[in-house]
Parts: structure tokens; sequence; C-alpha cells
């Protein structure tokens, strides 16, 4: 989940890395380097810490002269990060240099036979076998033995490679890792994804699994392993580059929380038309949805919360069964899914790596695969038999959020979409949802309207060692999402309990003072709710609870309380996530935690 960039042009090359490295440092951040192609030498910096460590080392990059260069911003999985184990990784002699996104799986087999060749290894980096293995198979053709190594290599990866024997020249290789290709006038790049290279240019070649780039000049060739040229086709990206820029907030976070009634608009607008859901890009007939069996809903972390809601909301809207796994547990334990089954995968990214493994098992047993993506073009999305994109534009913030509301509504969505189809929903209930669906952006506006009560409350409360989140139905699948982003970015030790299991354990945790969140959202659950926080509150704790507008009798027994507009029941999961998202991001704020970039966390997790 590392971010790799390259430049090849007549510019400077240094700080064109560093700025697009910048935009990748969501991917990983625990160390970075460059290296830079001058003529015949290869000069090269990189250093443990953030990127801003790096820089004013080089400043600024002036340090390091030459137009064509690789550079790399970490998330270390092979070797603790250090200044040795950043990338990139030379060849022994120096002579090539290479950035890697992935993982080598093979890796201690082939520093074996490295070894026994008479190589010697400086980093505990699976990645370094790489550049000497190019080196071992040199043979004077760079292609030859990239080829040759990506053959002897298993696992996943993205490179970049310069080499001091190749001096107008770049290589780039993928497989399971994203890399693009951003098309410039005169002047081309390499990068693991389009904010990286969007203020220099918009025309990009997504590239496929072992496809090779052999940039020579200001000439671009993309090969296959046999050597033949690839015609590709050149995607325009067209969102605006201050989407990926934090326009005067002072965190992505925030401005991405302020952002969902846009992003919800955009991903359900336009796919209501003339009192009717069209999904365009489904090509799902009647006949294939009337003979559905299964649906699974597959995703990691966020994703997979948004599934529990998925789980919910399609069984209730269409009759038909749905499991919802995570795809690190799908994708080994043999699932019974095939033919008639509906797989759905969830992914702001489109490139994690358990998720686009649970896409191929399914496909695999005959399944089809319906995936939710925010990042077009992305692997997931290029091998799903229907996608379905979230329009939440480029999410930038390590923990998610309007990726997370979006991909909610994509849920909705589907389950319309199959209940009108199957007749499950009336043409009434189908008025009902489609009106009441649309009323989501501007409630979800109101909320974010006035954040100084969940501000100050957050300034109160963030010195908390633990925090319980608590809720039944739908709102127990909205807990799991809020005491995922409470303990992503605050470091606060925090768990979700189904209110119902409160007395098979969890309530012997609570202590005086313990901060107990309730959700009390869902009408038909409100009074059991009520009784559940009457226990937590007997045992100590002190309760912040989120209800519907009107449901006051909540405040006879919690301390603090949100009020959420009236909405669907069904839809409320979308609101109510809202005030957590903002709790959570005040609470780490107050703490003086690093929001955008949470500790050992990465955005994209391309590793599995
Ligand atoms: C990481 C991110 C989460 C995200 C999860 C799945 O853990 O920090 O925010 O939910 O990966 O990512 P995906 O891109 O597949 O949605």
């Amino acid at each position: 989940m590392c971010g790799i960039v390259g430049y090849i042009g007549n510019k400077q090359a240094a700080p064109i890395l560093l700025g697009g490295l910048e935009k990748l440092e969501y991917r990983g951040y625990d160390s970075a380097g460059i290296a830079i192609l001058d003529g015949e030498k290869i000069t090269m910096e990189k250093t443990k810490g953030r990127l801003k460590v790096l820089s004013d080392k080089i400043h600024g990059g002036e340090d390091l002269k030459g137009t064509i260069g690789i550079g790399h911003t970490r998330w270390a999985t092979h070797g603790a990060p250090s200044d040795i184990n950043s990338h990139p990784h030379l060849s022994r002699n120096g002579r090539i240099a290479l950035v890697h996104n992935g993982i080598i799986e093979n890796y201690l087999q082939i520093k074996a036979l490295l070894e026994s060749e008479g190589y010697t290894f400086v980093s505990d980096t699976d990645t370094e076998v790489v550049s000497h293995l190019i080196d071992y198979y040199y043979n004077g053709n760079m292609i030859d033995a990239i080829i040759k190594a990506i053959h002897r290599i298993e696992g996943s990866y993205a490179f970049g490679i310069i080499s001091v024997d190749h001096p107008g020249e770049l290589f780039a290789v993928r497989k399971s890792s994203p890399l693009i290709v951003g098309l410039g006038n005169g002047e081309n790049y390499i990068a693991s994804d389009i904010p990286a290279i969007l203020s220099h240019t918009r025309d990009v070649y997504f590239l496929e699994d072992n496809e090779i780039v052999w940039i020579k000049g200001a000439d671009v060739k993309v090969l296959d392993v046999y050597k033949h040229e690839v015609k590709k086709e050149v995607f325009h990206v067209d969102w605006d580059v201050s989407a990926a820029e934090k326009g005067g907030y002072e965190h992505f976070m925030i401005k991405e929380i302020m952002e969902q009634p846009k992003a919800i608009e955009d991903t359900v607008c336009p796919r209501i038309q003339g009192g009717n859901i069209v999904l365009d890009d489904i090509k799902l007939t009647k006949e294939q949805i009337n003979s559905l069996k299964k649906i699974y809903i597959i995703g990691c972390g966020s994703a997979y919360h948004v599934g529990v809601v998925g789980k919910y909301v399609i069984e209730k809207l269409t009759r038909i069964p749905v499991e919802v796994e995570l795809a690190s547990e799908f994708r080994y334990r043999d699932p019974i899914v095939g033919k008639g089954d509906l797989v759905i995968i969830i992914s702001q990214s489109g490139e994690t790596a358990d998720s686009l493994a649970a896409l191929r098992e399914a496909k695999v047993r005959g399944a089809r695969v319906l995936s939710v993506v925010n990042v077009v073009g992305s692997s997931i999305s290029r091998e799903s038999d229907d996608v379905l994109y979230t329009w939440a534009g480029p999410e930038i913030s390590v923990a998610t959020t309007k990726a997370y509301s979006t991909q909610l509504q994509a849920m909705y969505l589907i389950a319309l979409h199959i209940g009108i189809n199957n007749g499950k929903i009336s043409e009434e209930e189908k008025e009902h949802y489609l009106a009441e669906i649309q009323t989501i952006p501007s409630k979800v506006g109101k909320i974010i309207e006035d954040v100084a009560p969940l501000q100050n409350y957050a300034s109160k409360k963030y010195g908390s060692k633990d925090i319980f989140f608590l809720g039944r139905g739908l709102d127990y699948c909205v807990a799991l999402e809020g005491s995922l982003k409470l303990k992503e970015i605050s470091y606060i030790h925090s768990e979700a309990y189904a209110a119902g299991e409160l007395k098979h354990g969890p309530i012997s945790l609570i202590e005086d003072g313990t901060l107990v969140i309730a959700l009390a959202t869902q009408d038909s659950l409100f009074e059991k709710l009520l009784s559940n926080i009457k226990e937590v509150k007997a045992r100590g704790a002190t309760v912040f609870a989120i209800a519907q507008e009107g449901n006051t009798e909540i405040e006879k027994e919690a301390d603090f309380v949100v009020y959420i507009p009236k909405i669907d029941n069904l839809f409320a999961p979308s609101l109510t996530v809202v005030p957590l998202q903002l709790f959570s991001y005040y609470v780490a704020v107050n703490k003086g935690c690093d929001v955008d970039k949470p500790r050992n966390l990465a955005k994209s997790v391309t590793v599995e």
C-alpha cells in the first residue's frame, strides 16, 4: 500500500516527484525516498519518517539534479521503517534503482538464489531482491530482464525502475497493485493513483496485470510479456484538482465530512429518473434478478460495515437472503457460492487486496459480481460483471466518511432496483422510498450545519479511555462504523455491541464515568434501547445518545443528546453516522492526533 511515482521529461524531476508523493502519502507515510537519473549516474536520497523530512533534507528537491526519477512513500511490510529499508532500492552495482508497492511472497527463495550467486543484501525488505534480480537477468535489454524477473517472482507489485544503462528511459510494470501512466506534453509520469499527477495531466492509461511500461524520451509504449505492443485507451480525468486539496479546511477528514450532502446527491439523484431507479451500468436482467438465490456482500473495514447495513436493507426490500462477509475470511473459507448467486464487492479504492481476491474467488465459482467502487478504472471495477460507482470524488483522509456514506446509498439503490424488479416492493412503497432517499442530502446538510455542540462535547470527552457504542437493528450496524472511526483516528479503545448483547458480557466493563454512545433512531426498538440506557446508567455510565427529532423522552435518560432529522427508519444510518464521524474527528483533534494519517494505517490496503 505504498505510493510510487515516476517522472520523465525535461523539467527537474525531484520537485515533481515530491509533489506527487505528497498526494500519495495517504497510502503510507513511515518513510520516503527518491532516485534521480542524471545522465549516467543515479543520485538517491531516502529517509525514515514523513515526506517532509525527506523534502527538507534535499531542499524541496533542489539538491538532486536530473530530469528522470522515481519516488516512493512507504507503509512498511518487510523490515521496520528505517533509512536503509526505505525505497528506492539499488542493484548491487548501483546501476538500477527500483521502487515497489506490493509484496514479493517468494523473496526468501530468490534471496537465497541471488546470495549463492554472490549478491549481498543491505536491507530487510522483500523489494531489494527485485532490483538485484533484474540486474541478475540484465543482458543489455531492460525489457527482457524485467520480463524474466516478473516470471520469477510471486506476489503483488507495481514497480518503477530506472537504470544508468538506459539514461533516457523509465520502466514500470504492475500485477495486483495499482499503477497508472500520466501522459503529458513531452513529459510523462507513472503513479499509484491519479491525484499524484493531476496537477500535470488529466490523460492517463490504466494498466492491466503484467503490462510493462517503457517510456523513452517522450515516447510511451505499453508491452505485454511477449513484448507485443498493447493499444491502450486514454482515460480523461474530469474531476477537478481542487477535489483532492484541503480547500481551506484543517484536515481532509472534516472537508470530506462536509462534502457528504453533495457526494450523496451525486450518487443518488442521477439514478432516479421519472419515478424509477435507473442503473445504466448494471446489466443484470429481470430474469437474472428473479432467479437470484442468495446475495453475498463482501468488503473490508468500513466497506464491510456498509455491507452489514446492506444486509438489513436488501433482505427487507427484496426478501432474498443476504450474507455479509469480511473479504479476508471469504477468500479462504471455501464458501458455498456459485451460479445464481450475486456477490456484491464494496470498495472505495477498488484495489484492496483481500476484496480483489474475494471477487476472483466468487467469479471462479460462477457467481455474478457487482462491485460498488469509488475509484474509476480500479482493478475491482474492471474485473466485475457490473459496477455501480459511488460519486464521492477523491477521498484522501485515511478514515473514510463520504465514501462510506455514498456506499450506503449504493446499498439502497441496489435493494430498490432488485425489490422493484422482483415484485417485493409495491408501487406505493416505491414512491415512498424514492421520495425519502432524495431527502438524505439536505438532512445530512442540516446535521453538519451546526457542529458546535458535538465539538464542545468532544472537548470534554477526549480523555476517555474506553468508549462503548450500543444499538439495535440498523443502529447496531452504524455503531460498528462509529466505533471503528473513533479508534482509527483517536486511538481510544472502543467497541460496538448489539444492545441486546449487553447482559451477555459487555455490561461488566461499565464503571463510573464510562462513556456509552447509544444509538436510538429505530422507532420499533426505541423502548428497548431506552431500557439498555437505563441499565448502563445504573452502573455509572455517562450516555451520549442519538435519536430522531421528536423522541425527546430520551433526554430523561441520556446526558447528551443529538437529534437527527426525521426519516424513514430504513434510511436513518445515512444520518446517524454523521454525528459519529464529527465526534470522532473532534476527539482526535482535541487529542492532537494526526487525523488524516493515523498511526499504522493506510487508506489503500493493497497487501493481505
Ligand atoms: C482501509 C481504510 C478504510 C477502508 C478499508 C477498505 O482500512 O482505512 O477506510 O474502509 O481499507 O478499503 P476499500 O478501499 O476497499 O474501501
